[in-house]
């Protein structure tokens, strides 16, 4: 493998790039001067072996309906296989148009109009438009903060259900927070959705992205007591930062789930873009895997310098990634109106974050920051969080 150069700053600018062309749009900020630290992608390369991958293809130059995705099924068998030990029997496998589809397709297929879908939050604010798009209702399980650690508390969420609840979606690694969950607290949710017979969707897209010292536990290999209720969703779009190929995988081993699946994705016409697929199949190689391994040594790296920097100011907590690149920070200590702190990072820092409140309950006085970016930029970043916050020093 040619060693990846995640120092490289590459100039996104003017490449229909959400992250940087959306920048003066949404934020208000000019990409000549604003850093955005916003929306999940990187800002990397992805393995050559990708990009090699696209290039042949436009090469041959003819870009009809894909067919036969067996390489494709098989390099996600590989790949669960060796970095996950998970068995995935190919004909489990679904291809999305990416993972808020495969969400938004699985209200569709196990719930009606009405029905309580459940979330540990803070959480991945998208799950929670889809679902209010769909006309279900979410139902939010604020995650409890110990010790500026995220756990979960069953007996609440126990006192909480009606019985209208149908599924319950997983972040797992979780987003934002970054908690890579235990054998025991998969058992927890596991049995939770047991007691009160929910859908178990467990959306896994950060599973690669992992610091050192961490092993993500797929749902499926912990709880294998649940298959007849458990939907499974990854994806390489996060791991390898191809998520404007937008694919995902939706997994469901139990026959019946499965058929339920299958209606609803030919009711809605959905089928495979070559795109994304000769990418994905190349990424889930050996040489995707050493590339992986290589960015969660860098990423954890970034994340290092970025907490040890905001750490030095007052007040500003930033929770210990264990898994993603999205720090997320506690700005509690400080004292100051979430407003108050959106604007000095906003206009006096000039840097483009997610707002902790879009995440739901609990968000409110945290801040996502995206770390996957060349280190020179999270360093400076740090600097001018540090002088936006000057007056707490
Ligand atoms: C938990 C989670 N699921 C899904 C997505 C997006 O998935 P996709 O781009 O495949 O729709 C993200 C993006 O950040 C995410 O954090």
């Amino acid at each position: 493998m040619t060693t990846p150069d995640f120092d490289e700053i590459i100039d996104r600018r003017g490449t229909h790039s959400a992250k940087w062309d959306n920048l003066e749009t949404y934020y208000g900020l000019s990409p000549d001067e604003g850093i955005p630290m916003w929306v999940a992608d990187m800002d990397f390369r992805p393995p050559a072996c990708v990009t090699q991958a696209l290039r042949d293809f436009v090469d041959q130059g003819v870009f009809g309906y894909f067919g036969d995705d067996t390489a494709y099924k098989n390099a996600i068998v590989w790949w669960m296989q060796n970095r996950h030990g998970w068995e995935v029997d190919p004909v489990a496998i679904f291809s999305t148009h990416g993972l808020v589809n495969g969400t938004g397709l699985c209200l569709q297929a196990f719930t009606e109009p009405g029905d309580g879908i459940v979330m540990f939050t803070p959480i991945y604010h998208a799950f929670a438009r889809v679902i209010n798009a769909a006309d279900r209702k979410v139902v939010e399980c604020p995650m409890v903060l110990d010790e500026g650690h995220y756990t979960l508390d069953f007996d609440a969420y126990d006192a909480q259900m009606t019985g209208n609840e149908k599924m319950l979606l997983l972040c797992s690694p979780h987003n934002p927070g970054g908690r890579v969950w235990t054998q025991a607290e998969l058992e927890g949710m596991a049995a939770f959705a047991q007691r009160h017979d929910l859908i178990v969707v467990s959306d896994e897209i950060h599973h690669d992205l992992v610091m050192p010292g961490q092993k993500h536990i797929p749902m499926a290999v912990a709880c294998p007591e649940i298959a007849d209720r458990l939907v499974m969703m990854t994806a390489t779009t996060k791991t390898f930062n191809l998520a404007g190929g937008h694919v995902g995988n939706v997994i469901i081993h139990d026959a019946a789930l499965r058929r339920r699946f299958e209606k609803v994705m030919g009711a809605l016409g959905i089928s495979p873009n070559s795109f994304a697929l000769h990418m994905a199949t190349a990424a889930y190689s050996p040489e995707g895997a050493e590339w992986v391994d290589a960015l969660c040594d860098y990423l954890d790296g970034n994340r290092k310098v970025f907490d040890a920097g905001i750490e030095a100011i007052p007040g500003l907590k930033s929770m210990r990634l264990e898994g993603t690149y999205l720090a997320w920070v506690d700005f509690s200590g400080t004292g100051m109106d979430p407003a108050e702190v959106k604007r000095r990072i906003l206009e006096e820092a000039k840097i483009a974050v997610n707002y902790g409140a879009v995440f739901g309950l609990g968000g409110d006085d945290f801040q996502r920051f995206n770390l996957a970016t060349p280190r020179a930029r999270v360093e400076e970043a740090v600097a001018r969080m540090q002088a936006a916050f000057a007056d707490l020093q």
